[in-house]
C-alpha cells in the first residue's frame, strides 16, 4: 500500500478528537492535511479521496454513539477503496457501539477501515472527569499508534483488511436531541466567541443568550472556550453531572485501545 497524504478529518467540538486524530496522523506522515468537519460550513462539503491516501477520522463519543452532526460530517466523506483509520474520543465512561457505527459507515462510503481506537478526551461536562486528557502520554502513544500503522501497510494491499472492533446490532439507540440552556452572567464582554466555536451555528450572532435549542447537541464548546466563564448552564446541572460521572468512571486511568484489521 502507497500512503502519498494523510487527512486528518474530525469533528471535535472540545478539541479532544482533533488533538487525537492529528497526533494520529502526524505519526503516519510528518505533514498532514487537516478536514476541520467541525464547522458548519465544512461539512456541508462533499470530499473525495484517492487510493494512495489515508484519512484518520475521529469523532467523540455522545451516549455510546458518534453525534449526528458527525454521522452526517462523515456521509460527506467519500473513499475509492482509500484505507482508514477510525479514533472514536470518549469520556472515560464507555465508547459502546461508537467504533462500529464509524467502521460500517465509513466502509459503505467507499473506505477500507486498516486500524481503529478508542481513546480517552477530558469528559466535556465539567473538568474532572479525565480532567487534561490527551495528555502527553496519550499524544505519544497516539503518534506511536500512527507509525504502526504506517509500517504495519507498507508491504500489504487493502483487500488484506477485514477490521474487527468492539460493540453490538442493532446499535444503542441515539438519546433524544435536546440541547442544554445556559445563562450568561454579567462577566460576558460580548465577544462572540461562542457564536464562532458553536459547531451547529446554534446561537445567534445578535445576541449570546440567544440560542437555537433545536440545533444545540449540549457539547459544551460554548461554555468551556468562553475566555470569561460566562455562560453557566443553571442548577449546578454541570457540577451534579461530573460529580455523577466521577463516581462512575471518574477513578481509574484507562488507556486508549486499539484494533488492527489483519
Ligand atoms: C452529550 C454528550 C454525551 C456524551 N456521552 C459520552 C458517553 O456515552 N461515554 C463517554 O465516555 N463520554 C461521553 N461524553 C464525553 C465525550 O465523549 C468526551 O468528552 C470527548 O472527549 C469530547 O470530544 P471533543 O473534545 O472532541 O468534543 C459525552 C459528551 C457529551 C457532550
Amino acid at each position: 500500500m502507497i500512503i502519498n497524504k494523510v487527512t486528518a478529518a474530525y469533528f471535535s467540538p472540545t478539541d479532544t478528537t482533533r488533538k487525537t486524530v492529528q497526533a494520529i496522523a502526524g505519526g503516519i506522515l510528518p505533514e498532514i492535511e487537516n478536514l476541520d468537519l467541525t464547522r458548519p460550513e465544512v461539512r456541508a462539503e462533499h470530499y473525495t479521496f484517492e487510493a494512495d491516501e489515508m484519512v484518520v477520522v475521529g469523532a467523540p463519543v455522545y451516549g455510546g454513539r458518534i453525534p449526528l452532526v458527525s454521522y452526517e460530517a462523515i456521509r460527506h466523506l467519500h473513499g475509492k477503496c482509500t484505507p482508514v483509520v477510525i479514533a472514536a474520543v470518549y469520556g472515560n465512561r464507555d465508547f459502546d457501539d461508537a467504533l462500529l457505527e464509524m467502521r460500517d459507515l465509513l466502509s459503505a462510503q467507499g473506505f477500507i477501515p486498516v486500524a481503529a481506537g478508542a481513546f480517552i478526551g477530558e469528559h466535556s461536562f465539567g473538568n474532572t472527569v479525565a480532567a487534561g486528557r490527551p495528555d502527553r502520554i496519550d499524544l505519544y502513544k497516539c503518534a506511536d499508534f500512527g507509525r504502526q500503522i504506517y509500517f504495519w501497510c507498507k508491504d500489504v494491499t487493502v483487500g488484506q483488511f477485514a477490521l474487527k472492533v468492539p460493540g453490538s446490532y442493532p446499535y444503542k439507540a441515539r438519546g433524544p436531541q435536546s440541547g442544554l440552556v445556559h445563562e450568561i452572567s454579567a462577566d460576558c464582554i460580548h465577544c462572540m466567541h461562542c457564536v464562532d466555536v458553536c459547531p451547529t451555528a446554534a446561537i445567534s450572532p445578535k445576541s449570546p443568550a440567544i440560542k437555537d435549542m433545536s440545533l444545540c447537541i449540549k457539547c459544551q464548546a460554548c461554555a468551556k472556550k468562553c475566555p470569561k466563564g460566562a455562560r453557566i448552564v443553571p442548577d449546578n446541572f454541570v457540577e451534579n453531572m461530573s460529580a455523577r460521572l466521577m463516581e462512575m468512571c471518574g477513578e481509574a486511568r484507562k488507556d486508549a485501545k486499539l484494533y488492527f484489521g489483519r
